[in-house]
């Protein structure tokens, strides 16, 4: 039986949300993106939360919507690139979620965050050499996505459905 909720993590730039939209349409489930989520209620963009506030305080916010979201079922999440490195949050998540990470190569990821997207992205933009930053984060999140996830697509050289589908089926196998 798979649990309530179907959750995705992983790196920026890896297809949370535009497959997560995928997976809940074919689901008939509701679909949640924790930064949009956290836009519509601080009234702010991520990118000015972390400007005006610094990223301590984006991170207790995003702890709070990520508790929130976890009471509901019959939901895709998408979760933002840092969720799944607090163990708060990956806890609550997993009580009603099963965990499904993203991910693609440093170069794949480049091309979706970076140049005219670098500006959303408040961890990428100030970064002298994207593709390096990118190579260091992935090394130092790599092993909370893992050891958070139930189980891993690479979201690279497919169609968004493909990867979609192929989510679904191991979903709805968990
Ligand atoms: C972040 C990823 C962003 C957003 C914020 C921090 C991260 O979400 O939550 O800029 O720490 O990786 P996306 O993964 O949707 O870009």
């Amino acid at each position: 039986m798979p649990k309530a909720n179907l959750v995705l993590i992983g790196f920026m730039g890896t297809g949370k949300t535009r497959i997560g939209k995928i997976c809940a349409r074919e689901l008939g489930f509701a679909f949640r993106d924790s930064d949009t989520l956290i836009e519509r209620k601080i009234g702010r963009r991520v990118s000015d939360i972390f400007r005006e506030r610094g990223e301590t305080a984006f991170r207790a916010i995003e702890r709070e919507m990520i508790a929130e979201l976890a009471q509901g079922t019959e939901q895709v999440i998408s979760t933002g690139g840092g969720v799944a490195l607090s163990d708060a949050n990956v806890e609550v998540l997993r009580e009603t979620g099963t965990v499904l990470w993203l991910s693609a190569s440093p170069e794949v990821l480049l091309s979706r965050v970076g140049g005219k997207n670098a500006y959303k992205r408040p961890l990428l933009a100030s970064a002298p050499d994207p593709l390096q930053k990118i190579r260091e984060m992935l090394i130092e999140r790599e092993p909370y996505y893992r050891d958070a996830a139930d189980f891993n697509v690479l979201s690279e050289n497919r169609r968004p459905g493909d990867i979609a589908e192929q989510i679904i089926r191991r979903f709805l196998e968990s």
